[in-house]
């Protein structure tokens, strides 16, 4: 049983991605989320201005954000255990929710921009109050 979870949680790592290091990528999750942050940031204002093509270009980015290097991934994996699958089914909830901005945005269906907006933000905080203290904890 021991072995099927490890290798249920290698899997998962394996999911969690394995692209190449580039100059630009970000050293650690604090990082990642800064990045995130600015274009959550970004997207309010274009939001307001109705820039769909800038919604949808910043959505995309969200949707699709960087991710912390893949040793920092593989100790969270191992630190999480079990609750790992948990942790990421929040970052999969602010993904389908970007995809939905964007394709609202397609649409220049400004109000449905607004509520995914918000169902993203919704998925970022429901991951903060599970996760992030205990993720500061490891000092990545
Ligand atoms: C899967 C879990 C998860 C999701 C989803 C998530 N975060 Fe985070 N976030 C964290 C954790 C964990 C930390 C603490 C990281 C640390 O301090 O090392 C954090 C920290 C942050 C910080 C503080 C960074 C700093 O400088 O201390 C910001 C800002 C942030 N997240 C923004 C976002 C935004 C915006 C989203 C949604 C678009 C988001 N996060 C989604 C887990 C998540």
């Amino acid at each position: 049983m021991k072995l099927r979870l490890n290798y249920f949680l290698f899997l998962l790592a394996l999911v969690f991605s394995v692209t190449p290091a580039f100059a630009d990528d970000p050293k650690n999750f604090k990082e990642v989320m800064q990045r995130i942050e600015r274009d959550m940031s970004k997207l309010v204002g274009h939001i307001m201005k109705e820039e769909y093509a800038d919604i949808i270009a910043v959505a995309e980015r969200v949707a699709n954000h960087e991710e912390p290097p893949l040793s920092h991934r593989l100790r969270l994996i191992a630190e999480l255990g079990t609750d790992f699958p948990n942790f990421k089914s929040h970052d999969d909830n602010v993904h389908i929710y970007s995809v939905a901005m964007q394709e609202a945005a397609e649409k220049k269906d400004i109000d449905a921009v607004i509520i995914s907006y918000g169902k993203t933000m919704q998925s970022c905080n429901n991951c903060h109050k599970k996760y992030r203290e205990r993720v500061q904890k490891l000092k990545f």
